[in-house]
């Protein structure tokens, strides 16, 4: 088994364990300074507590330096639409104008629009622009991600996204989370009838991809003139029972009870949560449902951001994300998500590190494997062109992912 040393690192900056971070746990780090790590095929085996290497460690087989910059754990972005056809550039006129994400919606743009495009478009375009995006993904340090299908709103063109989700987690060195979103909006051949098409998803779209391994988990955008609760809990409640594991986009832009409906499922995450009220707090803390916030998705459309701090204090784990997708979010630069992070919900870096690396892992049911640099995780990481956290979170708009380990290999 090829045995690898990363050498000369200047700080290894990691939060510990399998389980989702809360409250004060959030922003518990351990840090290392002028160390190194041993890998062995793709398993971390050892990790040094100073710059002191072992002489038995001089049979690797390659080094890796880090030229003294911070080492963290592979980024996991917990939140994407990866798979699109068409951006929606033209929308930013008609917000100059004054029209909000819901006017585009119910004039039958915003996602429509994306859902004409993606209709048209072959599972080989799709793949070849989702594959541009997650080369570029994994330059910048993310080495985990979620992607979801919804552009689609129909059998076949839901299941084409979910096969596109398929090939490029067996071709490209991405690890990707797929997850089912039929119930992303109502589709013109069911409009006034949200009722048959939720039903219509549960029972002909969501046992086809439970049964042929499509997805992992399925979402829905419980919404004001999208899917409202009961809509949601059908939806959800069919997911829970063919053995899926449930995310819900809630409270978006109005609370009208989708993080309420999160808790009390124990859904594994409710995404967005930027008006999330009172009884969705206490519901999600009771659920330990993880708080999926997307603040780039507040940044473009020029709202508030969500209370993440009261969410902290409230024992709510956070995860942040891109929610990379066409209409809300078309950046899918996580390091600027973190700046966000740090400058809009005023968390730590520490909290930060925490929010894009175990705590999404967990949300994603992948917390035993990756997430953290600890003996017996898996090898991804991140060497940084930079001395500590504070610059990551400080220098937007520049990538200093140096280096970026997938599976114990370096990426070219
Ligand atoms: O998470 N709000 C629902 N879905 C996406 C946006 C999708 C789109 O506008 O194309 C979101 O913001
Ligand atoms: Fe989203």
């Amino acid at each position: 088994m090829a045995k690898t040393l990363v050498k000369n690192i200047g700080r290894l900056q990691t939060p510990i364990g399998n389980y989702s971070h809360k409250g004060d746990a959030q922003g518990e780090n351990k840090k290392i300074d002028n160390t190194w790590i041993l890998i062995e095929g793709e398993i971390i085996t050892a990790i040094g507590e100073d710059n002191n290497i072992p002489s038995n460690l001089s049979d690797v087989d390659k080094e890796i330096d880090a030229f003294g910059g911070l080492v963290t754990p592979g980024l996991v972005d917990g939140h994407t639409h990866l798979i699109f056809s068409g951006f929606r550039q033209n929308e930013i006129v008609l917000k100059l104008k004054g029209a909000s994400y819901l006017d585009i919606l119910r004039s039958g743009g915003g996602i429509l629009d994306t859902v004409r495009h993606t209709r048209k478009a072959s599972a080989k375009e799709l793949y070849i622009q989702a594959e541009e995006a997650v080369t570029e993904i994994m330059y910048s340090g993310v080495t985990t991600m979620e992607a979801k299908s919804g552009y689609g709103l129909d059998f076949d063109n839901e299941i084409k996204m979910l096969n596109v989700i398929k090939d490029l987690n067996e071709n490209t060195k991405m690890s990707i989370v797929p997850t089912f979103m039929g119930a992303h909006a109502i589709p013109p051949e069911y409009e006034g009838k949200a009722d048959d098409f939720i039903e219509m998803l549960c029972e002909e779209v969501m046992p086809y991809v439970k049964e042929n391994e499509l997805a992992k988990y399925c979402d829905i955008f419980c919404e004001n003139s999208v899917f409202n609760v009961k809509q949601s809990e059908r939806y959800l409640g069919k997911a829970k029972e063919l053995g899926l594991g449930l995310r819900i986009h809630a409270d978006e832009i109005e609370a009208i009870g989708g993080s309420k409906l999160a808790g009390e499922m124990k859904t594994s995450s409710a995404e967005h949560l930027i008006s999330i009220d009172e009884e969705g707090l206490a519901a999600m803390a009771k659920g330990g449902t993880t708080a999926m916030c997307l603040p780039g998705t507040s940044f473009y459309l020029g709202v508030k951001f969500a209370p993440v701090r009261e969410m902290i204090e409230r024992n709510i784990p956070v995860a942040i994300a891109t929610d990379y997708n066409p209409g809300s979010c078309p950046s899918f630069n996580l390091q600027f998500i973190m700046t966000l992070g740090y400058l809009k919900y005023r968390m730590t870096p520490e909290e930060i590190l925490t929010a894009v690396t175990i705590n999404p892992a967990c949300a994603l049911g992948m917390g035993k494997e990756i997430g953290t640099i600890e003996v017996g995780k898996r090898a991804d990481l991140v060497i940084w062109d930079a001395p500590d956290m504070e610059m990551l979170c400080y220098r937007f708009g520049t990538d200093l992912a140096m280096n970026v380990i997938k599976k114990g290999v370096e990426i070219e």
